[in-house]
């Protein structure tokens, strides 16, 4: 049995979190910071001083899970020179039986394992298996059971990350996420507008709304109620100066949504609507449930609403099936839409889903030659659109200081666009107007007016 530190008030003890994945991971690791510190733990980042390290998974493709697996494997070591040392794992992953019978099997150095939707539980996780010594298992599959009184630890107080909803029902074919986040469920709206009420009273300037399609907001609520009703609500709230979401499905996506974005004055001018494909027979094969053209009539109406909207996507290459035919349609997507940007993906099979089954799995040199001609492309399209942006004005959040350059600072545009300009830290977490001097494919270059 381990020496219940929790009682032990002569030492401090510290904690790690290291988060893989999507945004709702990094606002998960969040709300675990804000437990961890609520029951004593101070934050450090040298692992020889740590008492509690967590990592906090992600499944979505092969190369996200074999990182952490890598990682685990690493702390054998650590474990070994500090054995009082508690190593936690939770996130996506964990909610698949195969995976938490691997840890348990091969990497018994790990102490507890919990999943996404009883983050709350940690406390209690931690005490049992200090008072036990014992390696402490604890999934719930059910959404409905994640506790909405949890604070988090945001990273910044200008910007948050706000849940709307959890889960996903949708099952597009090559996911993984239906089977680890569980199904959908909306928060009651009251809670997400009083959650964002208490954020703009302590200064929060930004919003990002978390769902994997928030499109289909407020489906499983009693009360008729949209994502656009939630829109227009936070839409009024003072101190809010802009509102952002990701990320939306263009198959539920409405036309009161699109609407949104010529009524609401705090919408920012950016859209993330992925679109994983060009062509009409992958999409069906994907499940994706729209076409092409469907894709294509809801970017006319938005920009016929909003013609200087950002639009991004996420693109997955060598899905099985995918022809050369299937993928040029793909590319002429690309130049259609003028992508501001795009997360690009190798498809990688996830045992479980549909797609691994299929039959016609691209060969790894094909999926990435494929992708260096798409990522030629978008950057080629990425740039221009940047150029369109010369010697304009643009609004900036300052974030912070330029992780490579002292003197300068960074900062977003409403449409999501990162800009590097010089200026005082005292801007930091204010919105300036700044002039773009120089653009690059990733990024802007700016003097603030
Ligand atoms: N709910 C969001 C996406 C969450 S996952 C949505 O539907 O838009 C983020 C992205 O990862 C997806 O949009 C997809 O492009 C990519 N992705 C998901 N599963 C994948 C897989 N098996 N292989 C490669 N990319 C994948
Ligand atoms: Fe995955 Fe599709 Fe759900 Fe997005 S909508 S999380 S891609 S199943
Ligand atoms: Fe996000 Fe990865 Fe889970 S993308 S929802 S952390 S599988």
């Amino acid at each position: 049995m381990k020496q219940n530190n929790n009682n032990n008030t002569d030492k401090i003890k510290k904690y790690i979190v290291q988060t893989y994945g999507c945004q709702m991971n990094e606002h998960d690791s969040e709300k675990i910071s804000w437990i961890l510190e609520a029951m004593g733990y101070v934050l450090t980042d040298d692992i020889k001083e740590c008492d509690l390290i967590i990592y906090n998974t992600c499944a979505v493709r092969k190369s996200a899970e074999d990182k952490v697996f890598g990682k685990l494997g690493e702390l054998k070591q650590e474990k070994r020179k500090n054995p009082d040392l508690i190593l936690a794992v939770c996130g996506c992953m964990m909610q698949r039986q195969e995976v938490v019978d691997i840890i348990t099997s091969k990497y018994r150095q790990v102490d507890i394992i919990f999943g996404t939707n009883n983050i709350h539980k940690l406390p209690e996780l931690v005490n049992t298996h200090l008072n036990t010594g014992k390696t402490i298992i604890d999934i719930v599959e059910d959404t409905k059971q994640i506790n909405e009184n949890i604070d988090a630890n945001r990273k910044y107080d200008f910007k948050a990350f706000v849940n709307i909803m959890h889960g996903c029902n949708n099952f597009c074919t090559y996911c993984i996420v239906p089977f680890t986040r569980g199904r959908e469920v909306s928060r009651a709206p009251q809670n997400i507008l009083e959650e964002i009420k208490g954020l703009a009273d302590n200064g929060c300037k930004e919003v990002t709304l978390l769902g994997q399609n928030v499109n289909s907001y407020g489906k499983t609520l009693e009360k008729k109620y949209s994502f656009p009703d939630l829109l227009r609500d936070i839409n009024q709230i003072d101190g809010i100066e802009r509102i952002r979401f990701m990320t939306s499905h263009p198959k539920d996506i409405s036309d009161e949504l699109i609407d949104s974005y010529g009524k609401l004055d705090k919408l920012c001018n950016h859209l993330h609507l992925p679109v994983q494909s060009g062509s009409n027979k992958v999409l069906n094969l994907m499940n994706r449930k729209y076409t092409k053209e469907d894709y294509l009539n809801v970017i006319d109406k938005i920009r016929k609403i909003n013609p200087d909207i950002s639009i991004t996507t996420d693109i997955i290459v060598g899905f099985p099936g995918e022809k050369e035919e299937d993928f040029e349609e793909t590319l002429n997507l690309v130049k259609k839409v003028k992508f501001d940007s795009a997360y690009t993906f190798l498809y990688s099979i996830r045992e479980g889903t549909p797609a691994a089954k299929m039959e016609d799995q691209i060969p790894d040199k094909i999926k990435h030659n494929r992708f260096q001609k798409l990522l030629d492309v978008l950057h080629e399209i990425g740039l221009k659109e940047n150029e369109s942006l010369l010697n304009k004005e643009v609004s900036v959040l300052v974030e912070e200081i330029s992780k490579n350059h002292e003197d300068t600072l960074s900062g977003r545009t409403s449409s999501g666009k990162l800009v590097h300009f010089k200026g005082s830290k005292r801007l930091i977490g204010n919105i300036v107007n700044v002039k773009v001097d120089n653009v690059n494919t990733f990024t802007l270059e700016g003097t603030v007016i």
